[in-house]
């Protein structure tokens, strides 16, 4: 497993550089005429990537060859506040020209445990397979402060190993639920890649830096692509420059 770290000045900055990286690779593919399949994170972290998405690679990205996914969404309709795929749509996919049929959008409002198999299935039908598993052409994670990363949390976390597709988790907090893919299709992915920022992070990141495996994040060790880790300065500041603590 190839593993890079890079640490940015600014979440700014790492949207940027991230946005850039993103538009080159949904280039490349289109130029082969190759579909490419990006699961987007949720949370607030990928907010600014979003937005640089729509406002500077809108037109020069042919979205046709490219087909988004969710890595998880809460248990609620589409334009509730909480909704990974609102928010995904509001700052990005609702600004591109992009077939609709490219946005395989988790529908939170469905019933958790039809709606985690039926995605189960469109994942299937819309990705290559290796090994059995669908494969992503590149996987985009945040992690929280405890280090989980979709809704695979310390609490639930043998659901990394699952031997399903998506399944449904419960925020340990809350008590939302939740549709998740499960860690086995993460690691089975061309590329993932973190994006993790603000100080709060910052100590659950050198922990895993430091091997320690005690967080479902530690577990995000792709099988056959590469895992990149991108930290703004905050985030990365227990932890040496190049990655090491
Ligand atoms: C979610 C995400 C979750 C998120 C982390 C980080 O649905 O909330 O998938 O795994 O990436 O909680 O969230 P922030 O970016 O808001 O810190």
């Amino acid at each position: 497993m190839e593993k890079t770290v890079r640490i940015y000045d600014s979440p700014e900055e790492l949207a940027e550089a991230f946005a850039r990286e993103l538009a080159s690779s949904f280039r490349n593919a289109t130029e082969k005429g190759s579909v490419f399949t990006v699961a987007l994170s949720g949370g607030s972290t990928p907010s600014a990537l979003y937005s640089l998405l729509a406002e500077k690679y809108a037109d020069s990205v042919n979205w046709k060859y490219i087909h988004f996914f969710w890595g998880d969404e809460r248990c609620v309709p589409p334009d509730d506040p909480e909704s990974n795929y609102g928010m995904a749509f509001d700052k990005f996919l609702g600004r591109i020209d992009i077939p609709p049929g490219n946005i395989h959008r988790i529908a939170g409002e469905g019933i958790p445990s039809v709606e985690a198999l039926r995605y189960s299935g469109e994942i299937l039908l819309n990705t290559r397979s290796f090994n059995g598993l669908p494969v992503f052409n590149h996987f985009i994670l945040g992690m929280g402060e405890d280090g989980h990363i979709v809704s695979i949390f310390p609490s639930n976390r043998e659901m990394f190993h699952s031997d399903k597709i998506c399944d449904v988790a419960v925020h340990p907090v809350t008590g939302q639920k939740r549709i998740t893919v499960t860690g086995k299709v993460i690691n089975n992915s061309e590329s993932v890649t973190f994006l993790v920022t603000g100080k709060s992070k910052a100590e659950t990141v050198e922990r895993i830096f430091m091997k320690d495996n005690g967080f479902p994040a530690s577990d995000v060790m792709p099988y056959h692509g590469r895992l990149a880790w991108l930290l703004d300065k905050e985030a990365a500041s227990k932890i040496s420059g190049n990655g090491q603590c």
